[in-house]
């Protein structure tokens, strides 16, 4: 395969104890103290801890171009952690290369006094790919935004401008002039907040004047270690304040407004959730089991790019927020479109997250021998969707409204006013509408199929132990039951034989022909698509604090925590864990 966002490079490094270089550049990634260097080069270069005093936003946002092995990443996790912080720290690296768990024991050697911070790094379990990667570190009030892309496009792709602090770390601008271009340059300016800083180990007068002709007020400094000089810097524009979102209304108690709720109330924002039905076992997202769904694309396209990000940084979420187990997932090459899957998969070298089982692990896992080729997805889970949204939307902060029917909403300044078919009606600083196929009165490109599930219960057939994607998927036995799935109906007039068809090919597969099975329960609900295969999380056009997320088909488990994490980053004015380019494609 050629490009593919899980296709990364990795620094080709060379170390000799305190230093570590590059062979590709011939520069080191810091001089020999690089703990020293980096504090007083990029803390101290931009007054960070002294800033961070006064602050008086919600979020912190600090941009590096050239991430690197994160050295200075972690030294601003140290000071950051010298203090029980009131706001949260946004930090976006920039870097064409990935940061292996290799890198961080060369650091560990090398930085005995990072050991805590290179252990909370080794536990948030980045998986490396290109694009933008979001890790979440909730407890610290931290969010790593790592882009791994030319720096170019890295920048271009960025949305939001606010960035309040820059480290300009690439190599030696002699020897790594692309790090350094005026567009670059620029860019770095018109991304930055009114009041933002940069700091930089060097002080070449190219790049000193490009800083100084796009608008920074720049010095030159003492430098650090061998270096003369380096340069800081300021911007002092008028600060345009955005209006705070305090108090938000959710339409939709399903998986995307659940999550959704949940983050907002983990940022302190108030949240009203309303659903039209009386109990959050009913509707789409009430299902008896869902398991997320590993079928990525094989391209670099925006949307293979947006399955990555989406998949990994929702799953991270169930295991390290809400503490559900990765219990990993299999698929079968059960026809030759999914064996071609399989054996390209395969192609990307990516062990840490993909293997080939042999006969005899895959006998252990499945209880039959009759299941040849099937793929380990090392991560990945499967859960039920009551618990997920019981577990998310007890909250503090979060008020639960059932059997309220929303009819419309009005803005007016900066309120949105929502009325209800019961006559209540309602102002707050913000809504969401994530109702599912109610969204299909703001988009007509919305289809809607309907599907069915089938329960078994029978203690002697499909003892699997971990979840089988094929034609549908079957997955392990919950409360005694093998839920097996799903149908793609075009309307709700359900055909039981379509279900039974898929039983029947599953006990078909698992080879227990002798052994009869019985259809024990079933259940039936809809999905609701895009005609661009992708779903929606994006502001309702013309309106300014109205949004919306859906379109989530059949991947509501893989895609609900990321798109709920764009859109409250969206809200609240923070960057988007996603590039520009498919940022737009998620528009409604
Ligand atoms: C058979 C089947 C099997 C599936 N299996 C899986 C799986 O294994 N893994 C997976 O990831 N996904 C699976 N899915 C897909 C998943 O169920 C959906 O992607 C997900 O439930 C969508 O969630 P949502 O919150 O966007 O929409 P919904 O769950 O439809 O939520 C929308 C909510 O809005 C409410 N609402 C609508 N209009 C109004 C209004 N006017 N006022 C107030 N409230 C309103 C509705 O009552 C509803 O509760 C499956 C789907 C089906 C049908
Ligand atoms: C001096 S090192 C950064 C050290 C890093 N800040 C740290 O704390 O470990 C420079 C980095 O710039 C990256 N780089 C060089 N050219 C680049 C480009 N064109 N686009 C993106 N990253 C680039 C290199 O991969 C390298 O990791």
């Amino acid at each position: 395969m050629n490009d593919h966002p899980l296709k990364v490079e990795h620094h080709n490094t060379t170390s000799d104890g305190g230093s570590i270089a590059s062979k590709d550049y011939e520069d080191r990634y810091f001089q020999d103290n690089g703990f020293d260097e980096s504090k007083e080069v990029y803390i101290d270069g931009n007054d960070l801890e002294e800033r961070w005093e006064s602050f008086s936003g919600s979020c912190f946002t600090i941009g590096e171009l050239g991430f690197g092995l994160g050295l200075n990443f972690l030294t601003t996790m140290h000071c950051w952690l010298k203090k029980e912080r009131s706001f949260n720290l946004d930090y976006i690296g920039i870097d064409k290369k990935i940061l292996e768990k290799r890198n961080l024991v060369l650091l560990e050697e090398a930085f005995p006094n990072l050991k805590k911070e290179i252990n909370i790094f080794k536990e948030c379990d980045v998986v490396g790919h290109n694009g933008f990667e979001c890790i979440s570190i909730p407890d610290l009030k931290i969010r790593l935004i790592l882009v791994t892309e030319d720096v170019q496009k890295a920048i271009n792709d960025i949305c939001i401008s606010n960035i309040d602090a820059w480290f300009l770390d690439g190599f030696d601008p002699k020897k790594n002039p692309e790090m350094w271009t005026e567009d670059v340059l620029k860019a770095v300016f018109d991304l930055s907040s009114s009041d933002s800083s940069f700091s930089s180990f060097t002080s070449v007068g190219r790049i000193r004047r490009a800083l100084l002709e796009n608008g920074f007020e720049v010095n030159k400094v003492p430098g650090f270690g061998t270096k003369r000089h380096r340069i800081v810097g300021r911007k002092f524009e008028e600060n345009k304040k955005s209006n705070e979102i305090k108090k938000i209304a959710i339409l939709g108690a399903g998986l995307s407004g659940s999550n959704l709720a949940f983050n907002l109330a983990n940022s302190n924002i108030e949240v009203d959730i309303y659903d039209a039905l009386d109990d959050l076992s009913k509707g789409s997202s009430g299902g008896p089991i869902a398991s997320m769904y590993p079928k990525f694309s094989l391209d670099n396209s925006p949307r293979s790019k947006f399955l990555i990000a989406s998949y990994f940084f929702s799953l991270n979420f169930y295991i390290k927020t809400l503490g559900f187990e990765n219990t990993g997932l299999l698929f079968y090459g059960s026809d030759e479109i999914k064996d071609k899957w399989i054996s390209k998969i395969l192609t990307l070298r990516r062990d840490d997250l993909f293997e080939l089982l042999n006969d005899d692990e895959l006998e252990d896992l499945l209880g039959v021998s009759e299941i040849k080729k099937a793929l380990h997805v090392k991560k990945g889970l499967f859960l039920q969707p009551l618990e997920l949204k019981k577990k998310l939307l007890e909250h503090r902060f979060i008020k639960i409204i059932l059997n309220e029917k929303f009819v419309s909403f009005a803005e007016e300044k900066n309120k949105v006013e929502v009325h209800f078919k019961s006559g209540l009606s309602k102002s707050y600083d913000a809504l969401a509408v994530c109702t599912g196929k109610g969204l299909k009165d703001f988009n007509d490109n919305l289809k809607v199929s309907y599907g069915q599930m089938a329960g078994i219960s029978n203690k002697d057939l499909f003892n699997i132990k971990m979840p089988l994607n094929h034609q549908g998927y079957i997955i392990p036995k919950v409360n005694g039951t093998n839920w097996i799935g799903s149908t793609y109906e075009q309307s709700a007039d359900f055909k039981k034989e379509n279900i039974e068809e898929k039983v029947k090919l599953n006990h078909a597969i698992f080879g227990n022909k002798d052994m009869s099975y019985e259809i024990q329960d079933l259940w039936e609900g809809e999905r609701v698509s895009a005609k661009n295969n992708l779903p929606i999380a994006s502001k309702i056009p013309g309106a300014k604090n109205i949004y919306c997320i859906g379109g989530l088909g059949s991947r509501g488990l893989s895609y609900a925590p990321f798109l709920a994490e764009i859109v409250s980053s969206a809200i609240q004015d923070k960057q988007i864990p996603l590039g520009k380019e498919i940022f737009t494609l998620l528009n409604i």
